[in-house]
C-alpha cells in the first residue's frame, strides 16, 4: 500500500535528499508512540471492549490525572483546543459587549474564540525578544469594556503572569489563558495552566501531549465554571439528568478513546520536555556564533515546554527553501500576524510594528523529544550555509 499523505506539521519517515541524507522531520510522532506503543495497544483493547467511547472511566481518569497534573481542581475533557477556549470564555460569561485582548501573535483559534462568543477581540502587540504579550500591553489596550484578557504561552514560553495577571486583577478582568502549546512549561516555578481563572489546553496530534486525534480540556479551582463548561460541551446537559437541557449547548466532549490514549502517554511528558529542552539547548550553542539566525528569547523566569524552536531570518523565504532542499523540514508560526488576516481586519486598529516584522521573520526548526545532536548539528550547519546564500 502506497504512505497515505500526511498531515503538515506531522510526522515524516521520508526518503533520502539529493545530498544522501536522511531527511530531519520537522516533528518525529511515530518515534514517541513507539516509546508507548504497548500502553496504547492496552487502551484500545480495554477501550473498545467495555465500549467506553463517549463519557466512562477512561475520560474520568484523563480529566483526574490532568486536573492533578496542573494542580487545579477541575478538568472538563473538550472536543478540541479551539472549543475549549470558546467554552472557557462563555462558562466564565463573556459575550456579546464584552471586550477581550489577545495578542496579535498566535493561532488563529485565539481570535476565532472571543468572536465565537459575540464578543471583541482586541489585539496587542508583542514583546520583541519573546514575541508574547506583557502586562504592560494589557494595560494599554484597556477600556471600559474590556472584559478579559487571553494570555497565551506561545511556542511553549509561558507569559509572565504575575505582572499580567497583576494588571488584570486591578482592573477586574479575567484571566483565561490558551496554555495549548505550554503543557508542563512554568512561570516562576508555577505550571502554565495554574494562573487564570481557567486555562485550556489543546491536546492536537503535534502538542507536546497529544491525542491520535482532535482533543482539548479546560482546567480551572472554579467549580462553577467547571460544572458550567461540562453542561455547555455536552448539549447544556442538567448534571444527572437526561434529555434535560439547562441552557443551550454544544457537542463538544473528549471522547474515551482519546483520553486513555492521553492518560498513556502522560508519564512520558515531563521526561519528553526534558528532551525537547536539551535539544534547545543544542540548538542555543550551535546557532551562538551565527549571524542571521536570532533565536526567540527565554525570559528569566520561564521554563519552556519547547512545543517549537524558533529563529528569525531576514530573508525567510530563500533560507526556508534551501533548507527544504537539504531535507530540513521547518514551519512558519505565524505567517499573518492575527489583526492582518483579511477575515478578521473590521477589528484591527493600530500598526502592531514587533507582532508584523516578526511575521514576516520567524521560523520554526525541527523540533521534538527524539531529536538527536547530530541532526540538530546538521540543522544548525544547513541554517548556517542557506542563511550565507540568502545574503
Ligand atoms: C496557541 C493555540 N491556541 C489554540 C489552539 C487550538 O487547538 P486545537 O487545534 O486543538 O483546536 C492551538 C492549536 O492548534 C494553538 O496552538
Amino acid at each position: 500500500m502506497n504512505a497515505p499523505p500526511r498531515t503538515p506539521d506531522l510526522a515524516t519517515h521520508a526518503d533520502e535528499t539529493a545530498r544522501g541524507e536522511r531527511p530531519v522531520a520537522f516533528l518525529d510522532i511515530a518515534a514517541m508512540h513507539e516509546e508507548v506503543r504497548d500502553d496504547l495497544d492496552a487502551a484500545w483493547r480495554e477501550v473498545t471492549a467495555h465500549s467506553a467511547f463517549v463519557g466512562g472511566p477512561w475520560l474520568e481518569r484523563f480529566e483526574a490525572e490532568w486536573a492533578a497534573y496542573c494542580g487545579r481542581a477541575y478538568c472538563v475533557g473538550m472536543a478540541n483546543g479551539t472549543d475549549a477556549l470558546i467554552i472557557a470564555l462563555r462558562a466564565a460569561g463573556i459575550g456579546p459587549g464584552d471586550e477581550v485582548v489577545v495578542p496579535a501573535n498566535t493561532f488563529i483559534a485565539t481570535v476565532e474564540a472571543v468572536l465565537a462568543v459575540g464578543a471583541r477581540p482586541v489585539f496587542t502587540d508583542v514583546a520583541p525578544d519573546t514575541l508574547l504579550m506583557t502586562g504592560a500591553h494589557l494595560a494599554a489596550a484597556l477600556t471600559p469594556s474590556t472584559a478579559a484578557v487571553i494570555p497565551v504561552h506561545l511556542y511553549g514560553q509561558p507569559v509572565a503572569m504575575d505582572e499580567l495577571c497583576a494588571v488584570a486583577r486591578r482592573h477586574g478582568l479575567l484571566v483565561i489563558e490558551d496554555a495549548a502549546q505550554a503543557h508542563g512549561a512554568t512561570w516562576e516555578g508555577r505550571l502554565a495552566g495554574s494562573f487564570g481563572e481557567v486555562a485550556a489546553f489543546s491536546f492536537y496530534p503535534g502538542k507536546n501531549l497529544g491525542a491520535l486525534g482532535d482533543a482539548g480540556a479546560i482546567v480551572t479551582d472554579d467549580a462553577s465554571i467547571a460544572e458550567a463548561a461540562r453542561s455547555i460541551g455536552n448539549h447544556g446537559a442538567a448534571p444527572g439528568l437526561r434529555y434535560v437541557h439547562a441552557r443551550v449547548g454544544v457537542n463538544s466532549r473528549l471522547d474515551g478513546l482519546q483520553a486513555a490514549f492521553l492518560s498513556a502517554k502522560l508519564p512520558r511528558l515531563d521526561a519528553w520536555n526534558a528532551q525537547r529542552a536539551r535539544a534547545a539547548g543544542w540548538y542555543d550553542r550551535a546557532l551562538e556564533g551565527v549571524p542571521g539566525a536570532t533565536p526567540v528569547r527565554i525570559a528569566e523566569g520561564a521554563r519552556s515546554s519547547h512545543h517549537l524552536y524558533v529563529v528569525r531570518v531576514a530573508d525567510r523565504a530563500a533560507v526556508q527553501a534551501q533548507l527544504a532542499r537539504d531535507g530540513i523540514e521547518t514551519g512558519i508560526h505565524y505567517p499573518i500576524p492575527c489583526h492582518l488576516q483579511e477575515s478578521y481586519r473590521d477589528f484591527a486598529t493600530d500598526r502592531l510594528p514587533v507582532a508584523e516584522l516578526a511575521a514576516s521573520q520567524v521560523l520554526s526548526l525541527p523540533m521534538g523529544p527524539h531529536l538527536d545532536e547530530t541532526q540538530a548539528q546538521r540543522v544548525c550547519d544547513a541554517l548556517t550555509r542557506a542563511i550565507g546564500r540568502a545574503d
